[in-house]
């Protein structure tokens, strides 16, 4: 089967101590990073940038970064995060939609992964015809934002979708994942599992970490 991973967000990390918190999550079994970047325009929230990245990085050389663009202008952000030598770059086509192909070539030349992210509006028709061109595809299962908000069990079908047409696709899921959610995305195909505060408000990060990969990997 693919292999299952698990990429821990740490948008409600204590973010003054970003480095820190991610090593600790890296140290506790997460197999990469989910760094959420919001520009207040495409989501009503506002995180960091290819900046703050770019300082991580040198911090945590080997560590394997996402960047989840919750941006209006996925294109722009490209070239920066490339420079932060950033793994696995992932935007939302609904902005783009005429220009998916071209942010993807883009995406490529900068040396990095091409993730595709769908909101829970969005249907699977939309990125049908992209498939080919990405490594990954995500499908969130909460309105791009905010942490912490409700598990959407409804998104499920795009999961299975994708899974029974790409059995060999990356296919992520993000938002509300947690112990009690795992097994709904388990059982439709999911195998890179996003969690935030189900991870970082534990006091047992490790044994969260170890349970979402159980489920997954079972
Ligand atoms: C939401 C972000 C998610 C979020 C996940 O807009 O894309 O990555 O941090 O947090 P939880 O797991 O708490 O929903
Ligand atoms: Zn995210």
């Amino acid at each position: 089967a693919i292999k299952c991973r698990i990429g821990p967000s740490i948008l409600n990390a204590d973010l003054s101590q970003l480095y820190q918190e991610s090593q600790r999550l890296l140290d506790n079994g997460a197999d990469y990073l989910h760094l959420d970047v919001m520009d207040g325009h495409f989501v009503p929230n506002l995180t960091f940038g290819h900046p703050i990245v770019k300082c991580l990085r040198t911090k945590l050389p080997n560590a394997f970064f996402e960047t989840h663009m919750m941006v209006s202008n996925p294109e722009q952000w490209i070239e920066p995060m490339g420079e932060a030598n950033v793994d696995l770059y992932t935007f939302h086509i609904e902005p783009v939609l005429s220009d998916v192909l071209k942010v993807c070539r883009k995406v490529k030349e900068a040396g990095m992964k091409v993730g595709l992210a769908l909101k829970p509006g969005t249907g699977i028709e939309a990125v049908r015809q992209y498939i080919d061109h990405a490594d990954m595809i995500l499908i969130m299962t909460v309105e791009p934002g905010f942490g912490g908000q409700k598990f959407m069990q409804d998104m499920m079908p795009k999961v299975q979708w994708l899974r029974q047409n790409y059995p060999f696709l990356d296919i992520e899921v993000d938002g509300g994942v947690g112990l009690n959610t795992i097994n709904a995305c388990a059982e439709a195909g999911a195998n890179m599992i996003v969690s935030g505060t189900a991870i970082i408000n534990s006091k047992d990060q490790r044994s969260v970490i170890a349970s979402l990969r159980e489920t997954v990997e079972s």
